[in-house]
């Protein structure tokens, strides 16, 4: 038996589509363009590509997209005094400052002055207390789409097994609230777990989001388990002219994992294309909230 491939590419498109019938309902029936803020600090070339992508999902989506662009060198005052602007400005529901940020700028204090409401990432201290008590906040972009693609696949979560490899703010612990909301037996593991291979072995469903290069091997993998990676990593290969390529693998030993499982995301095609939509779909649901009215049909 080989698992079936979760094809997060196609997920994303439909999830797009469902967006941008709600923001034409949006425009239409309330005269509202969600908005969407991006905040890039220097060059670094992953974040250039991510946030260039952003923008254009985002106008293709029918929504408005507002680009900031900083020098590496800007003073923590003035990304401060730019995320005041953008809480303040009514055409704006949603801000994302792009990660990471230069040395000297304090990345706990930027997602701070975030207002709550417009926080589209979810990583506002307020919004991640809210998941984890169960509150109406904003949720972090990709544990949202894995759980999503889980509950697609799956449908009812509830009693099942589910480990999370990975303890980051930005998708471990806010994966493993959503898995325990959905009412999963969740264990979380990482880097320093002794007995990973027990812990995964008797899961139904293993999130891995600890970006270490094929940690979770594929033979750990419990029979028809439902495997979701998140991670992204860029390994350098011979290409066999004697020189190097650059490939990108997962958390999870992929080619032996497929034989294992039950159902499996692909590293890339997987988790990465889906995270924007989910993006999308968050500034959709923060504009709503800010406007006072239903969130309209997908
Ligand atoms: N950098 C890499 N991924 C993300 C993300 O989801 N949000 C933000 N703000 N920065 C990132």
């Amino acid at each position: 038996m080989t698992a079936d491939v979760i094809d997060g590419k196609a997920f994303g498109e439909n999830l797009k589509l469902g967006v941008a019938k709600q923001v034409a309902v949006l425009k239409e029936k309330y005269g509202l363009t969600p908005g969407l803020a991006v905040v890039i600090v220097g060059e670094d070339p992953a974040s250039q590509v991510y946030v260039r992508n952003k923008n254009k999902s985002t106008k293709a989506a029918g929504m408005n997209s507002y680009e900031h662009r900083l020098d590496d060198t800007v003073t923590e005052q003035a990304l401060l005094s730019l995320v005041t602007e953008l809480n303040e400005d009514p055409a704006v529901h949603g801000i994302l400052v792009q990660l990471p940020l230069p040395k000297h700028i304090n990345e706990a204090a930027v997602i701070d002055a975030i207002a709550p409401a417009k926080d589209v990432d979810g990583f506002h201290v307020i919004n991640s207390g809210l998941l984890a008590t169960g509150g109406k906040g904003m949720v972090p972009c990709t544990p949202l789409g894995c759980i999503m693609m889980l509950k697609d696949r799956l449908g009812s979560l509830s009693g099942l097994d589910a480990v999370v490899v990975g303890r980051s703010n930005i998708v471990g612990k806010p994966m493993a609230q959503l898995l325990l909301n959905e009412s999963c037996t969740v264990t979380i593991a990482h880097s320093r777990t002794r007995n990973l291979a027990e812990v995964v072995k008797r899961s139904d469903i293993v999130v891995a989001a600890v970006g270490v290069p094929e940690l979770v091997k594929g033979d750990w993998i419990k029979k028809g388990a439902t495997v979701i990676d998140v991670g992204i990593n860029r390994i350098e290969k011979d290409d066999g002219q004697g020189g190097k390529k650059m490939r990108l693998i997962g958390d999870v030993e992929y080619d032996k994992a497929v034989q294992h499982a039950g159902a499996i995301t692909p590293v890339p095609g997987g988790v990465g294309p889906m995270t924007i939509a989910v993006l999308l779909k968050n500034t959709v649901t923060a504009a709503c909230r800010q406007a006072g009215i239903d969130e309209p049909e997908a």
